[in-house]
């Protein structure tokens, strides 16, 4: 996403996150995100629904259990004051998951920052301060020296969530975010991030169609892997952990489906530090 238009697929997941906050199961309310997805992100959704109808439980479980990282980093014992959300589109963590002395911040494409900035200015009720905006197309310059330009402290832990974002990136982007992070911020930080595994990016089947729509929004998934351990060490990260979204669908949901075919979606938390989890995601 170099030379391009706000995000398209953004508009999509806050649609999901609409009709995700009326669901019956209500993991979250997001009461911003119908007006923020606007018709366009309804219109998306409505084509994805049509291919993949799985779709509205995959945002859920993502949404939900990034929340509740968020609620165990910021919370006591760990008590982290700063979240960082790379690729953060129309989601609205730092209004919903708003605490006092937590500071959010949000690094996004610049053409997706605009269109933010143009729906929030829209909405009545969002605070406008809840987070400091920071423009980085990840491309081209380092998530971290975008950071260098706001008040992020870089001698304090954070928990970093990158959302939805990497299949859109190529490798050495996705390389350059993870060492950045490693290497400049303190070492209690925590990157938490989904990812496809190679299967989903090559498979030659119709569960390709999902592939085809986003790419006809103008964001064609380049990058995916089936082992992301290897690249997380090789980029500085010492406590690496993943599970499948089935992994993460069983335990909120004490479900399995094969025809939801979430064998391909995976989720990775990633820290310097070594010994950093005592299982997915929670602090050691
Ligand atoms: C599918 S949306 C996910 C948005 C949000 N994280 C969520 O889950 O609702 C993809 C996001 O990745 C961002 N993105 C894609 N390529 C990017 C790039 N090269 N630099 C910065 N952001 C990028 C887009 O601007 C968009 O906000």
């Amino acid at each position: 996403m170099t030379d391009r238009k706000p995000s398209q697929t953004a508009a999509m997941i806050a649609a999901y996150r609409a009709r995700g906050s009326q669901g019956e199961r209500a993991w979250y309310d997001d009461p911003w995100a119908a007006g923020l997805a606007g018709p366009e992100g309804d219109a998306h959704r409505a084509a994805m629904d049509r291919i993949y109808p799985a779709m509205q439980l995959w945002v859920d479980i993502r949404t939900a259990y990034l929340d509740g990282l968020v609620r165990r980093y910021i919370g006591a014992p760990r008590s982290l004051r700063q979240v960082v959300i790379l690729g953060a589109g129309l989601d609205t963590r730092a209004a919903r998951l708003a605490s006092e002395g937590v500071a959010f911040y949000e690094v996004d494409h610049p053409a997706s920052q605009a269109m933010k900035h143009a729906r929030l200015d829209a909405l009545s009720g969002y605070p406008g301060s809840a987070a400091t905006f920071v423009s980085c197309d990840f491309e081209r310059e380092s998530a971290v020296s975008a950071l260098g330009r706001s008040a992020f402290d870089f001698m304090e832990p954070a928990l970093v969530l990158w959302e939805g974002v990497t299949p859109y990136l190529q490798e050495a982007a996705v390389r350059t975010t993870v060492r950045a992070i490693a290497e400049s911020c303190h070492e209690d930080t925590v990157l938490a991030f989904d990812y496809l595994s190679k299967r989903k990016e090559d498979a030659k089947s119709t569960r390709n169609d999902t592939q085809q729509l986003v790419a006809d929004l103008g964001e064609p998934v380049v990058w995916g892997t089936n082992d992301v351990l290897p690249l997380l060490v090789e980029e500085g990260m010492r406590s690496v952990e993943t599970a499948s979204f089935d992994d993460l669908c069983l335990a909120l949901t004490g479900t399995y489906d094969r025809e939801r075919e979430f064998r391909f979606q995976r989720i990775a938390v990633a820290s310097r530090r070594v010994g950093r989890f005592a299982m997915l995601g929670e602090p050691g």
